[in-house]
């Protein structure tokens, strides 16, 4: 008797958990179009993400051409509403306080870095800017301009030697701009080459996230205790808490000899705001040293995810288009930046002559609006609210496909959006929408780290055309 109790128990239960997943991931009369999702994993079987057969830029791509500029997307069981006009961005971005960062836009970053800027929102977040944001300033990044050539120089001499055939450009460029990050944000040479220990460290940590990211939830929590118990991982967080911990210290010291002078550097910087009693209430109280840490980590890691793809990209383009190379050399000839015979070194750069570098400035653009580096950006509803007719509830998940935007022959009138034209910048397209290209995201949560990318791409981009690579 009591066994068909249970039997009919657990019969009931079932059917009514499959009941409850089959309403959740049904479509409901007012929804956007989109394509029907499967429980748990939402539309990324059949959008080719999870097998890996579609690139995300792709898919959105693919979704916008077929139900236009509004549709929805299930990233697992996230059900995503999908806004692909510069318009929605505008106001998606412009309203800071119903539209803010989506713990889905770096979901599981939480295991390795809870404290990290990335996934902070409201008094937390302001607190970790107040420390970060001037550090990244121009004037401020701009005084390390001659130790970024330094790195880009120290490239160029040990990877990029003419007459050879690069497979490990990717791992190459991922050492260069780690480097970089050491020397601007650490003050701190890395050494970083491809079989350093941080680097191997880096790359477990983050094939962790990729591969945990797309499970739907249920896996990632079993995923999550695997990591507790994976050596690989465990050996890169101590590897990543040790350097963060040597890193503070050797500024403590540093700092206890030069009292009362202003942070010349980010480790500085977080180094004199550490206080363990800091608290949401009082936005300049500074960091705790577990805060520290993390945002530590995270700069490591951000050398690593955003610029390698960029550079890379570049180096596809220019040698798929070699005029464009020719026309960059000639703008560094009227400048007198290129070696000539009568030079035995190549001429220093500077930021003014830099600056004066329109049209490397220009294929610089053309890189990241048509390169798709990072493809979209998720925010998340505080509240119930409107968007282009769509109702969009509290704690709904909006994605804006910044690549898509990039790309949108509405916006880009000089030449095919698709096509490699860096001249469009100089053209009709000069003056174009602020938010017709969107590389960094925008509004409060943009990339705070868009200035230094700049300042680094340009430089080792204008550094490898000096030095003659073709
Ligand atoms: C070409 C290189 C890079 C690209 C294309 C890029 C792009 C982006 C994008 C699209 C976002 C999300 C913005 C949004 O949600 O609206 C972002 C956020 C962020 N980026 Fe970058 N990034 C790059 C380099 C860097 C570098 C070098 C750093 C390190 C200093 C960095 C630090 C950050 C941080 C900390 C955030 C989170 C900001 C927040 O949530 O408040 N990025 N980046």
């Amino acid at each position: 008797m009591e066994l068909i109790i249970v039997a009919t128990l657990f019969v009931i239960v079932i059917t009514l958990i499959y009941i409850y997943l089959k309403r959740a991931y049904s479509p409901s009369p007012g929804d956007l179009p989109g394509v029907k999702p499967h429980i748990f994993f939402g539309n990324l079987i059949n959008s080719g993400i999870w097998t890996g057969e579609s690139a995300f830029h792709q898919v959105l791509l693919d979704y916008q051409h077929h139900f236009g500029d509004k549709f929805q997307y299930w990233l697992g069981s996230h059900r995503c509403l999908v806004f692909c006009r510069i318009e929605h961005a505008q106001t998606i971005f412009a309203d800071r306080y119903t539209f803010d960062n989506s713990p889905l836009n770096n979901s599981n970053f939480d295991l390795f870095c809870p404290n990290s800027l990335l996934l902070l929102t409201g008094a937390k977040w302001k607190r970790h800017m107040r420390i970060l944001l001037p550090m990244l300033k121009l004037a401020k990044i701009i005084g390390h301009l001659e130790t970024i050539v330094q790195c880009a120089d120290r490239f160029i001499d040990q990877n990029l030697h003419s007459g050879q055939i690069h497979r490990d450009l990717l791992s190459c460029c991922e050492s260069l701009t780690m480097n970089v990050i050491g020397f601007v944000a650490f003050g701190c040479d890395f050494d970083i080459h491809a079989n350093s220990q941080i680097k191997k460290a880096v790359h477990d940590f983050e094939s962790y996230v990729r591969w945990l990211s797309p499970l739907p939830w249920i896996f990632r929590w079993l995923g999550k205790i695997y990591l507790k118990y994976n050596w690989k991982y465990q050996r890169a967080s101590r590897l990543f808490h040790g350097l963060a911990q040597k890193l503070v210290e050797e500024e403590q010291n540093k700092q206890s000899e030069m009292e009362n002078e202003p942070p010349k550097n980010l480790i500085a910087a977080l180094v004199s705001s550490l206080n363990e009693e800091a608290n949401d209430e009082q936005v300049s109280s500074g960091l705790t040293s577990a805060e520290i840490f993390d945002e530590i980590l995270t700069m490591i890691l951000f050398g690593y995810e955003g610029m390698p793809p960029a550079l890379l990209w570049f180096i596809f383009f220019a040698s798929k288009n070699p005029q464009v190379q020719q026309k960059m050399k000639e703008e560094l000839r009227e400048h007198h930046l290129l070696m000539t015979n009568n030079l035995k070194c190549v001429p220093p750069l500077t930021a003014n002559n830099l600056s004066s570098l329109t049209y490397c400035e220009c294929v610089i653009k053309e890189v990241l609006r048509l390169a798709p580096v990072i493809e979209y950006t998720i925010r998340i509803a505080t509240c119930d609210t409107i968007v282009d007719d769509v109702k969009i509830h509290r704690g709904q998940n909006v994605f804006i496909p910044l690549h898509n935007i990039n790309t949108d022959a509405r916006y880009w009138h000089h030449a095919d959006p698709q096509q490699f034209v860096p001249e469009r910048f100089l053209a009709e397209d000069k003056n174009h929408h602020p938010l017709a290209m969107i590389p960094f995201g925008g509004g409060h949560r943009a990339c705070v780290g868009e200035k230094l990318a700049w300042l680094q791409l340009k430089t080792i981009i204008v550094r490898m055309m000096q030095r003659g690579l073709n």
